[in-house]
């Protein structure tokens, strides 16, 4: 897989030999976003099951259970992880034989890289309907082609709505500390050819009261059944400043995204360290002694959201109940 770190300045390929190896890609954000995040676990449990020594079922299914465990603590907050490696051990139990498990295991695996595509595709095209040509987007961090096994939502929905002929612009955020927007958004919306402009996370208001912004898009790591968006940092103070502006705030994710069992309270919002806040590059630019807070993921509440765009249609307030519905179809 490509190696989200290098970007955008080196385009290199790595190749994961273990499911050590994947989860270090996952904790170390060689790869990032909640769908690409689970499909490549899903493909780290099938380079366990693959490389497991194990003569029996049950010896086979232990090393399994130690590379889930191994996998699933590699990021807390993007609920695609868990769901991907459920997903997956659930189709291995109850198989008779040792190559049996194996072979599931990858099938699953290429299954869902498989499905994530179409999936976005899906929600590509189910989005592309609420942009006009001429229309200036604004979105944060990265959920595109690079955040999923390609295509992407939020850009997913971007690139379908250029498919379909309509010229947009696209502002993007730098997604501090990180840069998913300065270093990944930019890159893969200027490899495609879709107009794009980098800003400062702290220009957004600025964007929008100047009327520059007509409406917003971002994907999710997290979705409650309340309609509560867990997303990048910086995604909530964005719906905020969106809502004052009266700019429609839209949220893209597969129904893999949603977490149908959790409340706020539960959700755990993963602390990175601090050297992605207190260095420049590799030029530290604060004072030691200082006390650094590094959240990297923030809660959107349901009333900064004009709509959730799924695989099967826009979800409109009031999310619970519409939900209920939506899942049902
Ligand atoms: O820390 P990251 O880069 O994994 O965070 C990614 C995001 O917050 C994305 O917006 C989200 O995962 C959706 S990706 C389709």
């Amino acid at each position: 897989m490509i190696d989200q770190t290098r970007l955008p300045n080196k385009l290199v390929y790595i190749r994961c030999r273990d499911y050590k190896e994947v989860a270090n890609a996952i904790k170390n954000l060689v790869v990032r976003g909640a769908p690409a995040i689970g499909v490549t676990a899903a493909f780290g449990l099938a380079l366990a099951a693959i490389q497991s020594n194990s003569k029996t079922l049950s010896e086979l299914m232990a090393d399994l259970d130690i590379a889930f465990k191994v996998l699933q603590s590699t990021r807390p907050t993007a609920i695609n992880l868990f769901w991907a490696l459920t997903r997956v051990m659930k189709k291995a139990r109850g198989k008779k034989s040792v190559d049996e498990v194996k072979n599931t295991i990858l099938d699953e695996a290429l299954k869902m890289a498989k499905e994530d595509i179409e999936i976005n595709k899906q929600i590509g095209m189910n989005g592309a309907k609420l942009f006009e040509d001429g229309d200036v987007i604004m979105t944060h961090c990265n959920a595109g082609s690079l955040a999923t096994a390609a295509y992407g939502t939020a850009l997913g929905v971007i690139r379908r709505a250029k498919e379909d002929g309509k010229r947009l612009s696209v502002i993007v955020t730098e997604t501090r500390p990180v840069m998913q927007g300065s270093r990944l958004t930019t890159f893969e919306l200027h490899h495609d050819d879709i107009d794009v402009s980098l800003i400062p996370d702290t220009a957004v208001g600025y964007m929008m009261f100047k009327k520059v912004i007509k409406h917003v898009i971002v994907g999710a790591d997290r979705v409650l059944r309340t309609g509560h968006v867990f997303n990048k940092i910086g995604t909530y103070q964005v719906a905020i400043m969106a809502n004052i502006h009266k700019i429609p705030f839209y949220v893209a994710a597969p129904l893999s995204t949603f977490d149908f069992e959790n409340t706020p309270e539960d959700v755990v919002i993963e602390e990175r360290s601090i050297d992605e806040v207190i260095k420049i590059g590799r030029k530290r630019i604060v004072p030691k002694g200082v006390r650094v807070f590094n959240p990297a993921f923030d809660m959107t509440p349901p009333e900064l959201i004009t709509g959730i765009i799924t695989e099967k249609g826009v979800l409109k307030p009031p999310f619970g109940k519409n939900l209920e519905l939506l899942y049902n179809k």
